[in-house]
């Protein structure tokens, strides 16, 4: 087991985990993985080949064929499949925007990125950061429930909905969250014991700051840069 510094960052879509993730990951020299980035990568690969997300035979059998790696990329590690990293604009197109939260919400899928994403910790540590720094829906609660320090990051719908326009996007968040809080493997929720920080009425710097202060706090680990 990898004894590298775990930082867990959950919340719903646009609640400004990624933002935070990877200024903080800057600030500490952590490597940053975000998670749903995951999701997208073995959701296009599914949709890619045909796979539906209600046909749970057909999605083992094709998740059985899709060999995962990653790249580390400045202060990110990006999940590749069969030794490619999939581009930006195949996870983040309309169709995975679609299909991504049902597929998410099959245990079968949840099952084969849970050993690889435990297994960043390792990665982290033998590619030279001082630790990790995991953004997703279930990081602090299922992947890594242990982690020295677990946040939950939530904004409310009319905030996330302009953070969502300024980014360009467009995608229904509310529909998203409403399928990734109420499925049955993993839900959606602020873990127990977990730091709940609300940032409707905070700057990113605000959110930074906040969270680096807890960081130091718990961890011991020294700003890299400020
Ligand atoms: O963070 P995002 O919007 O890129 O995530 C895409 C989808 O992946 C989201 O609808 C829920 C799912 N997801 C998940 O179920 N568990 C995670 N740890 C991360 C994302």
């Amino acid at each position: 087991m990898s004894k590298t510094p775990v930082i867990a960052v959950d919340g719903g879509a646009a609640s400004g985990k990624s933002s935070t993730s990877r200024r903080l990951a800057a600030r500490f020299n952590l490597m940053h993985v975000d998670t749903g980035s995951h999701y997208r990568a073995v959701t296009f690969a599914l949709v890619q080949a045909g796979v539906s997300p209600h046909d749970t035979a057909t999605i083992e059998s094709a998740l059985a064929h899709l060999k995962l790696g990653e790249e580390i990329d400045g202060q990110s590690a990006r999940i590749s499949i069969g030794g490619k990293v999939p581009r930006e604009e195949d996870i983040r197109s309309d169709a995975v925007n679609a299909a991504v939260s049902p597929f998410a919400a099959v245990p079968a899928v949840r099952r084969f990125l849970f050993d690889y994403q435990r297994s960043q910790a390792a990665v982290a540590e033998r590619s030279g950061f001082s630790g990790l720094i995991m953004e997703g829906r279930d990081i602090g609660s299922v992947i890594f429930p242990d982690a020295p320090l677990r946040f939950f990051l939530e904004a409310d719908e009319a905030t996330r909905a302009a953070r969502r326009a300024k980014e360009g996007q467009t995608d229904s968040i509310a529909e998203r969250d409403r399928i990734d809080s109420s499925r049955k493997t993993a839900p959606l929720v602020c873990p127990e014991g977990a730091r709940r920080v609300d940032t409707s009425h905070l700057t990113l710097d605000q959110v930074v700051d906040l969270l680096a202060g807890e960081i130091e706090q718990a961890t011991g680990l020294a700003p890299a840069q400020a």
